[in-house]
């Protein structure tokens, strides 16, 4: 079983990936945590994986928030546990997070992998040209084999990228995160047509649609920027991201 997040592609990619190495069958925690499905029946499991984006070089916060709530059910004891952070160069210490949050839970990760994938982070950063992009892609996919085989075969490894440190991270999370998460920073222009597509792909449902527009119902969001980079009229802007372009993985089906 493979449960992952995704808001512009990459996280999905990785989960059909291994999935199609695996046979493992793939579930969406965005579907779950949008239709407010707390639990997994992991009868039978062979292998959990948990596949999602790294955010301020941790867990994406959505996933790290919603995973504490959820039950996985008729966990079998002989079952491994592993987690793919899909990043745009460094995983952090994401694989820490996820290790707590299911030791609490009695679950034991049993291995760690980081893949680099093109950077939907264009709150500050340009996105990569077309070249680099399909290049960045390819070489994910020769990690995403070798990591594939890995947890195919079940193997008890670590395969982050370099840490920062932990003081680092904490300071991060501790000051930069909370601002990271206020929804006041989006503006919405002209070219908006009002399809909704933003109020569908909002994990946290909290994007609706006023005066066929979309508005902000809570003060955070999860930061994933699903909205931003999804809409089909670039309507939807947050810092530098008019200038820094937009990005969907081209090898999965959103
Ligand atoms: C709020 C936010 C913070 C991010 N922080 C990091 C980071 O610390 N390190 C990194 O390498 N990539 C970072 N990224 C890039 C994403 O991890 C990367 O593009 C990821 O593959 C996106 O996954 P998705 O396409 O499945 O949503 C960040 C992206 C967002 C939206």
């Amino acid at each position: 079983m493979i449960l992952y997040f995704s808001a512009t592609g990459n996280s999905k990619y990785c989960a059909e990936y291994i999935s199609s190495r695996t046979s493992d069958e793939i579930i969406s925690l965005n579907d779950m945590m949008k239709t407010g499905v707390c639990s997994v029946n992991c009868e039978g499991a062979e292998r959990l994986g948990i596949v999602a984006p790294v955010y301020d070089w941790d867990l994406a916060y959505a996933v790290s928030e919603f995973l504490e709530r959820v039950s996985f059910e008729n966990l079998p004891d002989t079952c491994y546990v592993y987690g793919v952070f899909t990043c745009g160069s460094n995983g952090g210490r994401a694989d820490e997070t996820l290790r707590d949050i299911l030791g609490r839970k009695g679950i034991t990760l049993n291995a760690a992998f980081t893949v680099s994938m093109p950077d939907n982070y264009v709150l500050m950063f340009r996105t990569a040209s077309p070249d680099r992009k399909a290049e960045h892609l390819a070489k994910a996919d020769d990690t995403l084999s070798e990591f594939a085989e890995d947890i195919a075969a079940k193997k008890d490894v670590q395969k982050m990228t370099r840490k920062p440190s932990r003081f680092f991270v904490r300071l991060i999370r501790k000051f930069f995160m909370p601002s990271q998460r206020k929804v006041k920073g989006f503006s919405v222009n002209d070219n908006c047509i009002g399809c909704g597509l933003c109020e569908q792909v909002c994990p946290m449902n909290i994007i609706t649609l006023k005066d066929k527009r979309p508005v902000w119902t809570r003060d955070e969001c999860a930061c994933c920027l699903g909205c931003l980079h999804r809409c089909p009229k670039q309507a939807i802007n947050r810092g530098k991201s008019a200038k820094n372009g937009r990005y969907i993985n081209p090898n999965v089906k959103l």
